[in-house]
């Protein structure tokens, strides 16, 4: 039924004749410091363009309320120019008639040349560009405040196990060792990293990926959810419900040693003016050295009804992919760009490292997986139902066992 309405409300739009400068209303939930300033690199780049710029940020990290808020404008047969929307969902949206081709403006601009083939994929639909990438985020990290590891004499764990040595240690000095953010989102965020510790590349892309029965069933499922709640132990009673960049802060303020999230942390400490190897540093997630978790944000273009709109959202397509757009953006986003023939000479070391094994990665086809937390792997209904068990099972008693079945059970499901 909704899927009839929205498909009604995508084939109502037509566009005019005139062309002029054109409006884009851009909804995304870049809200944070590292965030906001990373998002007002591309306002000002499509008004120096001659074009108007509607912010239409929704708060939420991870996107959950975002998604809902631009569905509700769909329904309504008024989407925005452009929406972050990512993964499969851009799919969903290209099923249902909503995008618009960005053929002409990806042909122009060699697309296909300078985008690797695993960020490519993503933003096509039917083999037609509809969705620009801005960067690619690695979800694998581990972010850590040196001072507080030195002061407690901790080293840096590199394994699972060193992990919780170090945890323990730290605990018994009187700090706080992980930075925790309770949002279901965020729980799959670390969860992720722990099947990948635990599992390798080929078992979590069998587990996310292809949902195989044999894989999510396993021990080595069970284990995971094992190391998984362990985190618990490490975190302080102010987890439940905190955003994401409020437990950055915390590493900042060395209230914290650490804290598991995608490299959108980096853009909380470069906004705090902190330099990566001096004042904080960024390590792979324990155990997953070599692995990337890939996380493509992109800005799917919705069909507009006038063409000065579309002309518009086209310049924004085109500026997002232009050298100095995926520069200055994943400067401040965390990120690395999306194009992999860029000049990386003013990207910091941590940003490097992920370019590194992003393309050792790709290039050899191992280790490099989709994140089921950011949905590059999964829809949307089993990413939620992924989501339920993962949390519930955090917060409640329910054995790692019992974990497994339900969540093999929850996928089966959903899909
Ligand atoms: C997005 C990032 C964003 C993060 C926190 C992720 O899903 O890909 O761009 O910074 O959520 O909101």
């Amino acid at each position: 039924m909704f899927k009839k309405t929205l498909m009604a409300m995508a084939l109502g739009g037509t566009v005019a004749a005139t062309a002029q400068a054109g409006e884009v209303e851009v909804l995304h939930w870049w809200t944070s410091g590292g965030e906001a300033r990373s998002i007002a690199v591309l306002k000002e780049m499509v008004q120096d363009a001659g074009h108007t710029w509607k912010d239409f940020a929704v708060a939420g990290g991870g996107g959950e309320n975002a998604y809902t808020v631009l569905r509700s404008r769909a329904v309504s047969g008024n989407p925005p120019a452009a929406a972050q929307i990512k993964g499969l969902e851009i799919q969903e949206w290209g099923d249902l008639g909503f995008l618009a081709s960005l053929e002409d403006v990806a042909n122009e601009n060699n697309w296909d040349q300078v985008l690797p083939e695993v960020v490519s994929d993503v933003m096509k639909h039917d083999g037609d560009y509809v969705a620009a990438p801005v960067n690619v985020h690695r979800v694998n990290w581990m972010w850590a405040n040196p001072d507080v590891f030195e002061n407690a004499g901790v080293e840096m764990p590199t394994t699972l196990d060193e992990l919780w040595d170090a945890a323990d240690q730290l605990k018994a000095a009187g700090v706080t060792p992980i930075a925790h953010g309770g949002q279901p989102w965020q729980d799959a965020t670390t969860f992720e990293s722990i099947v990948l510790a635990v599992g390798g590349a080929d078992f979590f892309a069998d587990v996310f990926v292809d949902h195989d029965a044999e894989a999510l069933e396993s021990d080595t499922m069970t284990q995971a959810f094992r190391e998984f709640k362990k985190v618990k132990d490490y975190i302080d009673r102010g987890a439940p419900g905190r955003d994401w960049n409020v437990a950055t802060s915390m590493v900042i303020r060395g209230e914290a040693a650490m804290q598991f999230m995608g490299d959108w942390a980096k853009g909380e400490f470069t906004a705090a003016n902190m330099t990566p190897g001096e004042d904080y540093a960024c390590l792979p997630f324990p155990g997953t050295q070599g692995e990337f978790t890939f996380n493509i944000d992109s800005l799917a273009m919705f069909k507009q009804r006038t063409a000065s709109n579309s002309e518009a959202q086209m310049k924004m397509a085109e500026l997002v992919l232009s050298p100095e757009f995926q520069e200055t953006f994943n400067l401040n986003k965390g990120s690395i760009p999306a194009r992999t023939d860029m000049d990386m000479s003013a990207f910091d070391s941590c940003a490097l490292a992920s370019m590194d094994t992003f393309k050792q990665t790709a290039n050899s086809g191992e280790g490099l997986v989709p994140s089921m937390a950011h949905g590059m792997s999964t829809t949307s209904t089993v990413q939620g139902a992924i989501y339920d068990t993962v949390t519930e099972f955090f917060n409640s008693d329910m054995s790692a066992e019992d974990a497994t079945t339900r969540l093999a059970r929850a996928i089966r499901a959903a899909q």
